[in-house]
């Protein structure tokens, strides 16, 4: 990294906070600006991290010359139309995930913009990033655990903050919005595609619309194997976090740190048992759940040398995509086949 990078982040809530408390007090990072539909938001933030700059319009922020990247950290149908400003104003772009709101007209709309652009775009994959999660990819790929055969993983939140869940609901079903980061965790883990995807959907709390508070997902994998996900926003729901992946010849668990029993200071827990010699091993992690500094280095990485993100786009698009489908299937209550897109594209 030769350079400085002046950073503007567009949006002052919950994960925009996650980004910009990693990487503002970094060398190689300037924050020219923040911006806020809430003016109080921007502001604070503005004084917390050392920006000169803080508003509720980005238009005329992102135009200066000294801003290279824009952090786009806003709720997912404004990420298409301040993609498509950033993009025309020059500028690389960190996007939160998911890609748009629940529909595949934005989703291909964004994908085309990208494939298009003259500037670099990394979609905001954080597990990627995260080492307990790298850790235990690299175990289950140098064969740990055999061959997968079935992965669990559950995602429910209890919520607490009902105007953000609610705003976050409007736009993605959280099998959509969470389900975006274990579709792709389930392919990045095991190299396997998802060849065909189920869904349940319910509205736990009542909300009456036609997004589901709750929502299960069932896949068959591309070598037999199978693999679930459940993610929930809801407030009569306990907060549960699962994420088991099961092969031929053993098990590995994830457990972050937050939500361990014991030995908390110890960092992630992985646990890995084999049937074989009966042998239980749990693994120590110290790692940080969001590594927002190492994500962004991901993005300097793409600018400076060309290489692919990681998540590829391409990864990142048939992750959305998977989710997507996978919210039809919920809404229909049925199994789509997905072979017939992996032969002719998303
Ligand atoms: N990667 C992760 O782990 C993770 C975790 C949580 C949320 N997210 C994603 O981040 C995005 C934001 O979610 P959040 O939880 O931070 O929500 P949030 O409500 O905490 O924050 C969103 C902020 O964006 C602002 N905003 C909305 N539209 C804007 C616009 N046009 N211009 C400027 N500001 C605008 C809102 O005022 C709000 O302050 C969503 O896409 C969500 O899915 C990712």
């Amino acid at each position: 990294m030769s350079k400085t990078y002046g950073v503007v982040l567009i949006g002052c809530g919950h994960i925009g906070e996650a980004h910009i408390s990693d990487i503002y007090f970094r060398e190689e990072i300037r924050i020219v600006g923040v911006v806020d539909l809430n003016l109080d938001a921007a502001k604070l933030f503005a004084r917390k991290y050392g920006a000169a700059y803080y508003d509720t319009d980005y238009h005329e922020l992102i135009q200066r010359s000294d801003v290279d990247i824009v952090i786009i950290a806003t709720y997912a149908h404004t990420h298409l139309p301040i993609l498509k400003d950033c993009l025309a104003a020059g500028k690389h772009v960190l996007c939160e995930k998911p890609m748009t709101q629940a529909d595949m007209q934005a989703a291909k709309e964004f994908h085309d913009l990208v494939k298009q652009a003259k500037t670099k775009v990394l979609i905001a994959h954080v597990l990627r990033h995260n080492d307990t999660y790298t850790k235990v990819r690299n175990m289950i790929r140098e064969g740990a655990i055999g061959e997968v055969r079935f992965i669990r993983m559950v995602q429910n939140h209890h919520i607490m903050n009902p105007k953000r869940y609610g705003a976050l609901l409007e736009d993605c079903p959280p099998i959509v919005d969470c389900g975006v980061h274990y579709i792709d965790v389930i392919r990045w883990f095991t190299g396997l595609e998802i060849t065909s995807v189920g869904g349940l959907g319910t509205d736990i709390d009542g909300h009456g619309t036609n997004e589901f508070d709750h929502g299960i997902l069932t896949m068959k994998l591309s070598n037999g194997g199978s693999a679930y996900y459940e993610a929930g926003w809801a407030n009569n729901l306990a907060a549960e976090n699962l994420k088991e992946f099961i092969g031929n010849k053993g098990r590995l668990r994830i457990t972050l740190q937050e939500n361990r029993k014991q030995d908390a200071e110890e960092g992630d827990l992985i646990e890995y048992y084999t049937h074989e010699d009966g042998k239980y091993t749990t693994i120590n992690n110290p790692s940080k759940y969001k590594n927002m500094w190492g994500q962004l280095q991901t993005l300097i990485q793409m600018i400076e040398t060309g290489e692919e993100g990681n998540p590829s786009f391409d990864e990142a698009f048939e992750a959305f995509m998977i989710a997507l489908i996978g919210n039809e299937a919920a809404k229909q209550n049925k199994v789509i086949d997905l072979n017939y897109r992996w032969d002719h594209e998303f």
